[in-house]
Formats: structure tokens, C-alpha cells, sequence
């Protein structure tokens, strides 16, 4: 099992549409299945959004976080919802609302240890951890995770933002690779060479801007070739490559992970 978290410094860059592109686009092979997790503790899109009415009211996230003791990876399967109809792609809803959040404080640590549980499921989870700094930031889950991807725009603003939260996370992470950036469009107006040196990152990840496959990841519809055939899903299925390379050269050794 993998636990990727993404998140972002400011604005709303595409964190949530880049937590499932890349869960959407992640190699599945071998009966491997990824999961979406959404731990925004502002109260992420993905609920209004992609499965509009399918979620019922209060689960998810909450209704683990209402449940005592440790959580098991079957309980976290138990409350995900199917995003595919093979059901190898999976969402665990989120908050809708906001003032939800301050409920949510004592789930991450469980969450991160059933995630962990997940190994033997196969399953690889993408965590949307939202805007750092937020009053209920899911710190728990940017430490446990494998990776943590800083989301940004190529705006002045954003470099900015990005350049110090980036610079955050490695000091509280430690090892560099274990953190890294996607940038999402190209030359607008930056482009990724620039961004990549004024982030030191050496492998930036880059998702291009499509409105309408993201659109589809965001506001649901017809997943068929085109939208796997657009440039977002390509761009998403070239970044997912660039972290499991990442996560290959970054994977601690059994037993060791805090
Ligand atoms: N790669 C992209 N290309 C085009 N539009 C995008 C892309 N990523 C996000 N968007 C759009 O930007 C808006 C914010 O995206 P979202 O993923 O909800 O951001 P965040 O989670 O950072 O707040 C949405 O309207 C979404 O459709
Ligand atoms: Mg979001």
C-alpha cells in the first residue's frame, strides 16, 4: 500500500480534480485497486461535485470518525464508495460542510494506520489533505504519507506560496524525496523548467489544463475514451508514473514508518 496525500498553499489550484486524475490514471494492475480519500477539512468539491446525490448524508469520513477505537482497512473499504463499474477505483467521501471539520481531529491517525492495514488488499490511496494551514489541517495524514504532493498553478502568487510551504514540508518530513510538486497547466505564465528551479524540485509533475476532462473528474460524467484519450488523463497517467518512480527510490524499509 502506498499513501499519497496532496495538498496546496493557496488558492484552489485543482487539488481535489489532481487526487482523482491520478487515482483514476494509477497503474492497477494485478487485481490492484486505488482509493480517494477525502480528508479536506474545508469541505472539498468532490461531494456536490462527482457523485452529487449518490452519498448519503453523514457518511464517509464521518461516519468513521464517529465510530471508537482503532479503524481496520475493511472499515475504511466498507464506508468507500464505487467511482468505476469494476469497482477497482474507490472514494471515501468527505465533509460537505465546513463547520463538519472540527470533528474530524481524533480519525487521521486511525485513518493512516487502516491505510496502512490496506497493504494485503492491494489497494494504493490518494489522500486530499486540502489547503495547508487550515484550522483542522490533517497533519497525522501529511506525516504518514509515502509522498506528499504540493499542488500549485504557474502564477507569481502561487510559485511564492508553494516555494514556502515546500520548504516546510521537507523540514518536517525530512528526506527531500518524499515531498514533491505538480504544477497544474504549463506557461500560464510560467513554464515547468522555471517553476522547477525556483521550487527545486528535480522532477516537477505536470498535469495540463483540460476543462473538460476535469470537469468530468469534478461534476461526473461519461468516463469513456475520450476523456481517457484527453490531455488531462494523459498528464495524469505521466505523473502517476513520475511518483511511483519517486516512491521506488523513497520506500522505507518494513517497520519503520512513525
Ligand atoms: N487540470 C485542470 N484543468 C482545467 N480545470 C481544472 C483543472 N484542475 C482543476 N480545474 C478546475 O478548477 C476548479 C478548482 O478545482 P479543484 O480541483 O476543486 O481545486 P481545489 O481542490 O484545489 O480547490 C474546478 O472548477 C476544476 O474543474
Ligand atoms: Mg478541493
Amino acid at each position: 500500500m502506498t499513501l499519497i496525500a496532496l495538498c496546496s498553499a493557496n488558492g484552489a489550484p485543482g487539488v481535489t480534480t489532481a487526487a482523482l486524475a491520478l487515482a483514476w490514471a494509477w497503474p492497477l494492475e494485478g487485481g490492484r485497486s486505488s482509493l480517494v480519500i477525502d480528508a479536506d477539512p474545508a469541505g472539498s468539491g468532490i461531494l456536490p461535485g462527482y457523485l452529487q446525490a449518490a452519498i448519503p448524508a453523514g457518511g464517509g469520513v464521518l461516519t468513521l470518525a464517529a465510530r471508537r477505537g482503532p479503524l481496520t482497512g475493511d472499515d475504511l473499504l466498507g464506508e468507500a464508495l464505487a467511482l468505476d463499474p469494476n469497482g477497482t477505483r474507490l472514494l471515501l467521501a468527505g465533509i460537505s460542510n465546513p463547520t463538519q471539520g472540527s470533528s474530524l481531529g481524533g480519525l487521521w491517525p486511525r485513518l493512516v494506520s487502516a491505510a496502512h492495514d490496506l497493504d494485503p488488499a492491494g489497494v494504493d490511496v490518494f489522500t486530499d489533505a486540502g489547503r495547508l494551514g487550515h484550522r483542522y489541517e490533517p497533519s497525522p495524514v501529511l506525516d504518514g504519507a509515502d509522498v506528499v504532493v504540493l499542488v500549485l498553478r504557474p502564477t507569481l502568487t502561487g510559485v511564492v506560496a508553494a516555494r514556502a510551504a515546500l520548504a516546510a514540508l521537507r523540514e518536517s518530513r525530512g528526506l527531500v524525496r518524499r515531498t514533491t510538486a505538480l504544477l497544474v497547466g504549463d506557461r500560464a505564465p510560467y513554464g515547468a523548467d522555471e517553476v522547477a528551479r525556483a521550487l527545486e524540485v528535480d522532477d516537477l509533475l505536470v498535469l495540463a489544463t483540460d476543462r473538460g476532462a476535469a470537469s468530468i473528474l469534478s461534476g461526473g460524467g461519461v468516463t469513456g475514451w475520450r476523456f481517457a484519450r484527453s490531455s488531462l488523463m494523459r498528464s495524469a497517467a505521466a505523473a502517476a508514473g513520475g511518483i511511483r518512480s519517486r516512491l521506488v527510490s523513497t520506500r522505507l524499509p518494513e517497520g519503520t514508518r512513525s
